[in-house]
């Protein structure tokens, strides 16, 4: 079972309640109990001292009745404080079951307790020796105190204290059930504003503005995966969208094409014609599904495998020898330059599809006669390689989003029909890149436009 905040918040008021009034009860039963005591005792001092005065000044039965009379007039008819008067002389006693009285109190003076028969609960005692005067023998005085009317007190007491205890606890479980209801109330609101979010309102958030801090900074988090993933869902629509266009060009070119040669009778050489211009538009179609498949599995985190400790420059030269007649046609010329020594760790297929893009780009890109530059750079553990051209300044605003996918600068610029790239050749230059571990850059300025993308450095040879 989940433990609900609630719970675990009264359950604590109602322990800390509980700890607290237990530790101010057992204070405040201490304190009844000891003013209690002190009050018997100084019920049974003044007793004592007032009739001793009596009992030590009497030397005849005379004035023993007198002293006896004095006791029966001090005894309350309740029984709550006696006198005992013992002696070896059986006129000169006073007091009920003086048997027991003769067998618990011959020791020393002092106080004590004693249970009379019948009795539960026990009397405090005082007792005093008194010597010898004229007739009169020596004897022992004792005053008593019934200690049951305070060990009633004391009871009553602390029902009472368990009593309001109990009751204080349970009030505040209650005060603190209704305080923690309270407390969660944001957090009720949060979680009633996050259930109604639906894909399609994904540009909403949570209100962060009346919250309280410590939910503030969740909350805020939370808006932040909204906003990733309305960006990621949105960057998804776009891209099936586009998908969807790019395929259907070829598709309508394919399907155009072939109701025209179906229209009416066709030589074999026509119906050639016709194929051959299919098979190009299906050769389109099946590049595009391709770049795609490698972009969907860069995406899923796959990894170059089979790196290569491979001399960087050497690797570029061959690519670009694959341009050699592209170039020859443009009249433009490739240098390599930088730390053309560095050696690098690539997957070489995927390094050299990397760098036909750029250069294909570059190419694309220049008029004729230009001078292209490949530049080879160390940077820490990096290696960048950039292609240069000259070739108009592209707008700073564009730069960042040349790697998205099907992104095209001049695409609206571009006539219909005439060939034209899809827009996957730079986010396949950034898969490779991201594949190998590394970066992207474009920058273009002074009617240079340069573009790359960085491979790990192969780590040193020790022979
Ligand atoms: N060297 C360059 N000079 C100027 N613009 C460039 C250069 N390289 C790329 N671009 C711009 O960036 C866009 C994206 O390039 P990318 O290689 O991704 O797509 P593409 O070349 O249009 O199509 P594809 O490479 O898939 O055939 C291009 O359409 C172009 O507008
Ligand atoms: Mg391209």
């Amino acid at each position: 079972m989940r433990r609900s905040i609630t719970v675990r918040l009264v359950a604590m008021f109602a322990l800390a309640a509980l700890l607290t009034f237990t530790l101010i009860g057992a204070a405040l039963y201490g304190v009844l109990r000891g003013e209690l005591m002190r009050y018997e005792q100084d019920e049974l001092r003044t007793n004592l001292q007032g009739l001793r005065y009596y009992i030590e000044g009497t030397g005849d039965l005379a004035r023993w009745a007198r002293v006896t009379n004095k006791m029966d007039s001090l005894s309350p008819a309740n029984g709550g404080v006696r006198f005992w008067v013992l002696s070896g002389d059986p006129r000169y006693t006073y007091g009920k079951n003086l048997p027991v009285m003769a067998r618990m109190h011959t020791g020393p003076d002092g106080w004590g307790t004693i249970l009379l028969p019948q009795r539960q609960l026990p009397f405090h005692t005082l007792s005093t020796h008194i010597a010898a005067y004229q007739g009169r023998p020596a004897m022992q005085f004792i005053v008593g105190i019934d200690s049951a009317p305070f060990a009633h007190t004391l009871r009553t007491f602390l029902t009472a204290l368990a009593v309001l205890c109990l009751g204080a606890v349970l009030g505040v479980m209650l005060l603190g059930y209704w305080i923690t209801r309270m407390g969660l109330r944001p957090l009720e609101r949060l979680s009633s504003e996050a259930k109604a979010l639906r894909p399609k309102s994904l540009s909403q958030r949570l209100n962060v503005a009346q919250l309280p801090a410590e939910l503030s900074t969740l909350t805020i988090a939370f808006n932040g995966a909204l906003s990733r993933q309305q960006d990621a869902y949105r960057q998804l629509e776009a891209f099936n969208a586009d998908v969807a266009h790019e395929l259907r060009t070829p598709l309508t070119n394919l399907i155009g094409g072939t109701q025209v040669a179906l229209s009416r009778q066709r030589t074999a050489a026509q119906f050639e014609e016709t194929l051959q211009s299919n098979l190009e538009e299906l050769e389109r179609v099946r590049s595009i599904i391709n770049d795609m498949l490698f972009l969907a599995r860069a995406d899923q985190g796959e990894a170059a495998t089979g790196l290569v400790r491979t001399p960087i420059a050497q690797e570029v030269r061959k690519t670009t020898e694959f341009f050699e007649f592209v170039l020859d046609d443009l009249g433009a010329t490739v240098s390599i330059e930088g730390d053309v020594a560095v050696e690098a760790m690539i997957e070489t297929a995927l390094f050299r599809r990397a760098m036909s893009n750029l250069l294909q780009n570059a190419i694309e890109h220049s008029s004729a006669g230009a001078k292209l530059l490949v530049t080879i750079r160390q940077q820490l553990s990096s290696i960048w390689v950039t292609v240069s051209n000259p070739g108009e300044p592209i707008d700073p605003a564009h730069l960042p989003r040349l790697f998205d996918r099907f992104y095209r600068i001049d695409a609206a610029r571009q006539p219909q029909g005439e060939h034209h790239g899809h827009g996957l050749g730079l986010a396949i230059v950034k898969a490779v890149a991201s594949m190998h571990g590394g970066g992207v850059s474009a920058s273009s300025a002074q009617g240079q436009t340069t573009i790359g993308f960085s491979v790990p450095v192969a780590p040193l040879h020790f022979t």
